[in-house]
């Protein structure tokens, strides 16, 4: 199975790419706006790419959601990986494809083969499936790091990558395509300390050291506003659950997201009840695979590992 990530790096971000580096067959990178504009986005991807030697095609994408402006958060700094400024910057170029066109070569190219990892936003998905709507038939399976069956983290039921653009998030869980879903609820349950960012950086490697101050930064910003000291480990739990399906529960769930309510807009609606229908009652058609458990200090292992891996 090959892979394409769709990224907004993003601290957590960085993890995902490098974990999956070692341990899938990723041919190519996407980005999106999302933990700062889509310029420093890809920016960050291709300075990421270099230090892992991922020589792969890194495609801008959205720079807005499709309904509304782009909205800038905080908690990654000011470039969206503030935390890795000691990064070299790259010399390479991106490809001149852009996002959608080449997530629609490459699903057309490896159809029945390609599966994405979506850890922002999903307006570049979404954008695809609208001007290619075969790409629904031609991917396997979208593992997405988004949405919770519980709590959000940007309002108190939305969280961020949903909540950055919710019609693209409708779009691509209307889209039949098989998606697993890695909300907050599950994330939470895998979480990174000091400790890991210490650990990485006595290993003494050049990516080690990037890591330690990444992760360093990200707790930093994490513990100010959630009032602890470790963070949860988002985007790296949509990629784990692949190689180690094992450390992990998913169950058939109908998600949709809410897009009309204020309060609520961007919240991810999961069906968890038990139920069987009444006679002659429809339920709602599972749709997804929603992570509700993980063995969360295995996972942040596996991620550490293949940290370590690297020179
Ligand atoms: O809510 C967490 C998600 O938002 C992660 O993907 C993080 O990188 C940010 O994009
Ligand atoms: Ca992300």
């Amino acid at each position: 199975m090959k892979y394409i990530i769709d990224t907004d790096p993003g601290h957590d971000d960085f993890f995902a790419i490098l974990y999956a580096a070692r341990r899938l067959d990723v041919i190519g990178l996407t980005t999106v706006f999302g933990n700062s504009t889509v310029e420093n986005t890809t920016k960050n991807a291709l300075r990421i790419c270099d230090l892992a030697k991922l020589d792969i095609p890194v495609a801008m994408g959205a720079g807005k959601p499709i309904v509304g402006d782009y909205v800038v958060s905080p908690i990654h700094g000011n470039d969206g990986l503030e935390g890795g400024k000691s990064i070299p910057s790259t010399r390479r170029d991106m490809d001149p494809r852009g996002a959608v066109q080449y997530l629609i070569e490459m699903a057309h190219a490896h159809a029945g083969n390609l599966s994405l990892i979506v850890l922002g936003p999903m307006t570049n998905v979404a954008l695809a499936l609208r001007v290619e709507p075969r790409l629904a038939e031609w991917i396997s399976e979208i593992s997405f790091m988004g949405g919770s069956t519980g709590t959000g983290n940007v309002t108190a039921f939305a969280e961020a990558n949903v909540w950055k653009d919710p019609e693209a998030a409708q779009m691509v869980l209307a889209s039949g395509v098989l998606l697993r879903m890695a909300g907050l609820n599950l994330t939470g349950q895998a979480r990174l300390s000091q400790a890991d960012a210490d650990r990485m950086a006595m290993a003494g490697t050049v990516v080690g050291g990037h890591a330690a101050q990444i992760l360093s930064f990200y707790l930093k910003q994490h513990s100010a506003r959630y009032r602890r000291p470790d963070a949860p480990m988002h985007d790296p739990s949509a990629v784990i659950s692949l190689v180690h399906p094992d450390l992990f529960e998913f169950r058939d769930t109908n998600v949709s997201v809410e897009l009309v309510s204020p309060a609520l807009r961007g919240m991810t609606i999961c069906d968890m009840r038990e139920i069987d229908p009444f006679p002659g009652e429809t339920l709602p058609k599972p749709n997804v695979k929603v992570g509700v458990r993980v063995d969360g200090p295995a996972s942040v292992e596996a991620m550490i590992e293949a940290i370590l891996e690297y020179e």
